[in-house]
């Protein structure tokens, strides 16, 4: 389907600004956004328009009853400055499985990935340049009905924000394997991208890093044995040779980078399989010698070093160098900058006269 989004622009960029080489994390956005209202069953009219506050009646149910979706992912440019987004289709489908598991209505797929395009296009001035830097795009939307009552709201905004974000320099972390608060369980909401799901993992990660750990490693819900990811990405293990990771549960985020690092792995060469993995297996590897690395696989970072995993009042070691993750990542940062061909058609180029 064709959409007509009607563009108002500022008059004035603040693009000037800004110091492409100090970019703070998260505190500053473009000068646009994407905006579209959801009423009486029905999207409205898309648009893009200048950022701005947005008035909230103080019922807006999100904000007693949480319903509430986001999506995270980038908008990079290739050399010769042509903006391009990494695998936005599935963006788009994860926000509707979120949107499923919250009662909220689907966002029209088509309109997710012509709406990030449109205003990537006109957001161009605001990628950074620099390797490892990118425009992180936030979709999001929430229930804005102003109601006191426990049901599904009639009406939602759903909204496209962009904050440029420099390199994450990627230092070792270390993980605390929480075995008394959970994120997830099957058949809850940890599957889905629910800004709950964020909320109730702020105390224990606050713990974890009061006792100098980087990120929780979550457990599962019943034995706390079970891994199921890390703190905003999922996770990979190598023992003598072979790649694991934990399967889809119900409970962990399907993540892109996950299916990506999946895929970039088998392409490799390497063996990768899905399946349920115990602290106490990882543990045993590591004794063994055999633990060969580990890492977390996230849009944020990209792929992030897991140097030792804390339980209790023991340290499992991993290793002090991650050959293969470093290639990996080295090879999705170039397919995501256009410098090596992109052999699974992840990347949708961006035509800078779409506005
Ligand atoms: C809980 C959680 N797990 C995993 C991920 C990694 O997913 P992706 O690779 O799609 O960014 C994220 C980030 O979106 C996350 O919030």
């Amino acid at each position: 389907m064709s959409y007509n989004i009607s563009i108002t622009q500022v008059e004035q960029s603040k693009v000037n600004e800004l110091d492409f080489n100090n970019i703070p994390l998260g505190t500053t956005f473009t000068d646009h956004m994407f905006i579209c209202e959801y009423a009486d069953g029905q999207w409205g009219e898309p648009r893009i328009q200048p950022l701005e506050l947005i008035p909230t009646h103080p019922a807006a149910m999100a904000l007693h009853y949480g319903q509430a979706i986001f999506e995270g992912m980038k908008a990079t440019v290739d050399a010769e400055g042509n903006p391009m987004l990494f695998r936005a289709d599935k963006n788009a489908a994860r926000m509707n499985f979120s949107a499923d598991r919250m009662g909220m209505p689907n966002f029209p797929e088509d309109l997710f990935v012509e709406g990030l395009k449109q205003l990537v296009a006109l957001e161009q001035s605001w990628i950074p340049p620099q390797e490892g830097s990118a425009l992180y795009l936030r979709p999001f939307m929430y229930a804005d009905e102003p109601f006191i009552g426990m049901r599904a709201a009639n009406n939602y905004k759903f909204i496209i924000m962009a904050s440029p974000a420099g390199p994450f320099f990627t230092k070792r972390i270390k993980l605390y394997a929480e075995t008394k608060f959970i994120r997830a369980a099957a058949g809850g909401t940890g599957e889905a991208k629910a800004a709950g799901n964020y909320a109730a993992a702020i105390r224990p990660t606050e713990i974890a890093k009061s006792k100098g750990y980087d990120q929780v490693l979550w457990l599962d819900a019943v034995e706390h044995k079970y891994i199921q990811e890390v703190g905003t990405m999922n996770i990979f293990f190598k023992i003598d040779g072979k790649f694991i990771t934990p399967e889809r549960d119900g409970a962990i985020l399907d993540g892109i980078t996950r299916m990506s690092v999946i895929d970039l792995l088998r392409h490799k060469g390497f063996e990768v399989t899905e399946r349920p993995i115990t602290i106490d297996e990882i543990r045993e590897a590591s004794q063994k010698g055999i633990l060969e690395e580990a890492f977390g696989t996230g849009t944020a970072v990209g792929i992030a070093y897991i140097q030792e995993i804390g339980i209790d009042n023991e340290t499992i070691h991993v290793s002090d160098e991650s050959p293969v993750g470093l290639d990996v990542n080295n090879t999705l940062n170039a397919i995501k900058t256009g410098k090596i061909e992109d052999p699974f058609n992840w990347m949708t180029k961006i035509e800078s006269k779409l506005v």
